[in-house]
Order: C-alpha cells, then structure tokens, then sequence
C-alpha cells in the first residue's frame, strides 16, 4: 500500500540546503516536506567543514535560536605558509568582510529544532528511489519510509538537496553522473584531536612534501588535514606518525599536539551537472555540484543556490510568475563556475602533485608569492574566501 502526501514543495534532504529552503519557504507562506534517509541523530553528528561566508552567517543569524554568534566564531583572516614563513590575509581590511568558523553540525542542530519548532513536516529514514513527472505540473517523489512503507510525495516543485550521491540527480541530469567532473590525484587525510588551538587563525600551508590545513574546532577540540594519497588507510597511521606528518608540513610553526580520537580520509572532486533543472524538479547544493574542500566553498555555495531558488520558487508558486525560475540556472551557475574555479585554484596552488618536477614547484612558490606580496592578489583572495555578493 502506498500512502500518498500532497504538498507545495518536496525537499529531499535535510542538510543545510534542505533545511534551508524549507525554512526560507515557510517565511514565504509556501509550505514544504522535507524527507532525509538518515536518521537526526546520523544529520547532527556527521563531522564536516566549519567555514562560513558572512552572508551565509546572516543569514543563519536570522533563523529563531540560531547559535552561530554565540558558539561560532568569527576570523578576520588566514594565514597562507610556504617557504618556512606565514603571511596572513586581512579580510576586513581588503574586503570589509569575514567569515566564521561554526561546524556545520551545529548549524544542522539549529536548523533542525528551529524547523521542527515551526510546525515543519519533516521525516528522517526515508530513502528515495526516483522522481517523476519533472515536466509537468504534479512532479512525485516515489520513497519507502524508515517503517518500510512506499510513501509518495505529489508536490507542485521538487527539490533534490540529497547530496553528492543524489537520487534526484537522474530526473534532472538524465543520469547519476551527466556532468562536468575533474578528479585530482591526491586526497585530505584529517583527524580531530583533544588540543589547544595551534593558531588563532586557520593555516594554509604549502611544503615541499605537500599540503596541511590547520583547523579548529572548539577551544578543546581541533581539526588538521594533511594531503594525502586519494586510497590511504586512515588506520595505516599511528597517531606519532600523523603528528610528525603534521608537524612537517608547517614548517616554522609547533604545534599543539594532543590524542586524535577521529580520522578519515576525504576524496577530492570538482563536479557540475549538466542541467540543474528540468521543469518543476531542481537540484542544489552537492546534488548539483562538488568541489574540493580547500577554501571552504561547499556549504556556502548550496546556500547561494537556495536563496535564489527560493525568490523563483515564491514568483512561481504564490503570483504564478515563471520568469525567475526560469533563468534560475543560469543564475546559479555563474556563482558556481568562479567557486568552481576558486577551490580548483586553492588547491592546484597548494598541494603539490605527485608527478610535480622542479619547475612546477618552483613556479608555485612564484604564484604564492605573487597573492601575498601584492594587494591585488590578496584582495581576490580575500574577497573570493568571504563570499562575492549574491546577485541581485
Ligand atoms: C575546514 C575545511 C576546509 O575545507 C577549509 O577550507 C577550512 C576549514 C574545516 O574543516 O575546519
């Protein structure tokens, strides 16, 4: 027996683009079911990146109960390091902005009660297998709930915000990988660990046996990576070992060491799907592109894509108005090709390839030293690194 449940907007996924849009909606009298496959428990403890734009924060700020100013917090720059010397980035100097280090987890949290405090129909374990009627005006999302019942959704829009290994992906792009993709032939391995912090700031460091990223988390609790091979075993490692490794790789810097009680190793890809919309279904966020995490685009990228969704989505579900949603795309994608190439540049000028010869690292350094020594190579840094504007 199917139950079937008939709502404006059909969201799959409840990560912070789900969530979201979900919320952004509701601020526009449109209301919304939002099905994730994981349980809450698997959304609010699931570790991932921390780097938020200012917009991203402002707009974080305003949902009721929002912790982002109490527990984030917010960093004026980074410090880029290579050749044994660190040179910091001033944000607020060179853009007038910042950007704030809140674990997406947390953000998940107060996303999550702030929904549900609102009357949010929002139903967790629900695994999604396809999408149909994208070009009409009843698209369906065909589910199986965490009971193990068949659950369709008939909505007036369908949004699929469920990630990198999307299902909505198909109904939209024609198929589970129809895009544009580049893979890099190194990895991050990273490890959380109990720790003072080893800097105020956030340390991006080039050396010559590769990159290290140095994180924080909490005053107790820090976050580190290190370029890896894309297939190393994060228990291959002691914890000595991962410490030299750390140490190594921030030259003319100590750091803080303390017990790693997390490890894992993350793949790096750039991805952009074909199409990020057919007819009434639309896919945002890492459903409808990845980028490798150096420099922090990820979450900040899905949110640009639902604040503009959600304005086409208000156009063409409450005044019946379909000129926003149409250049939607359009729209979406000139932000997601200069972050494209944002993270794609991070990390080619960073990390050092595997095959690198003495001219490629040579001329490296040369590029480094051509961001921090002029200010018009820090400024398109900084400015990229805090958010371009959204577009009116
Ligand atoms: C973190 C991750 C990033 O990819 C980045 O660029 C900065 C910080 C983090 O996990 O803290």
């Amino acid at each position: 027996m199917t139950t079937t449940v008939r709502t404006r907007v059909a969201i799959v996924g409840a990560g912070p683009a789900g969530l979201l849009l979900s919320h952004l909606l509701a601020e526009a009298g449109i209301e919304s079911i939002v099905v994730d496959q994981r349980t809450r428990d698997e959304i609010e403890s699931t570790i991932r990146a921390g780097i938020l734009e200012q917009g991203t924060v402002d707009l974080l700020a305003q949902i009721p109960g929002s912790r982002v100013h109490t527990v984030g917090t917010r960093h004026d720059g980074i410090e880029l390091r290579f050749d044994g010397h660190g040179h910091r980035i001033d944000f607020p100097g060179l853009v007038g902005r910042s950007v704030w280090l809140y674990p997406q987890h947390e953000a998940l949290k107060d996303l999550i009660a702030a929904r549900l405090a609102g009357g949010q129909d929002l139903r967790f374990g629900v695994t999604v297998h396809r999408v149909e009627g994208a070009e009409t005006d009843r698209p369906s999302v065909f589910a199986t709930t965490a009971d193990g019942e068949d659950l369709q959704l008939e909505a007036d829009f369908v949004v699929g915000a469920d990630g990198s290994r999307s299902n909505v992906r198909v109904a939209v792009a024609g198929s589970h990988t129809g895009g544009y993709f580049r893979e890099y032939p190194f990895a991050w391995f990273g490890i959380l660990c109990e720790a003072p912090a080893s800097s105020e700031e956030l340390i991006y460091s080039n050396s010559p046996d590769g990159f290290a990223l140095i994180s924080q988390r909490s005053a107790t609790v820090q976050r580190m990576y290190f370029q890896c091979d894309p297939d190393a075993d994060p228990q291959a490692l002691s914890e000595a070992e991962i410490w030299d490794t750390l140490q190594n790789r921030v030259p003319g810097t100590t750091l803080t060491e303390g017990p790693i009680f997390q490890r894992d190793v993350l793949r790096f890809r750039s991805f952009v799907a074909h199409e990020l919309r057919r007819g009434r279904v639309a896919i945002v966020g890492d459903a409808a592109h990845t980028v490798p995490p150096t420099g922090a685009k990820g979450m900040n990228l899905a949110v640009a894509d639902v604040i503009l969704l959600a304005q086409a989505l208000e156009s063409l579900l409450t005044r019946g108005d379909g000129g926003l949603i149409d250049g939607w795309a359009e729209k979406a994608l000139r932000r997601i090709w200069k972050a494209q190439h944002f993270s794609w540049w991070m990390t080619s000028m960073l990390h050092v390839a595997p095959d690198a010869s003495d001219f490629d690292r040579l001329r490296q350094l040369g590029e480094l030293r051509s961001v921090v020594e002029s200010e018009a190579g820090r400024t398109y840094l900084a400015e990229a690194y805090t958010g371009w504007p959204l577009e009116p």
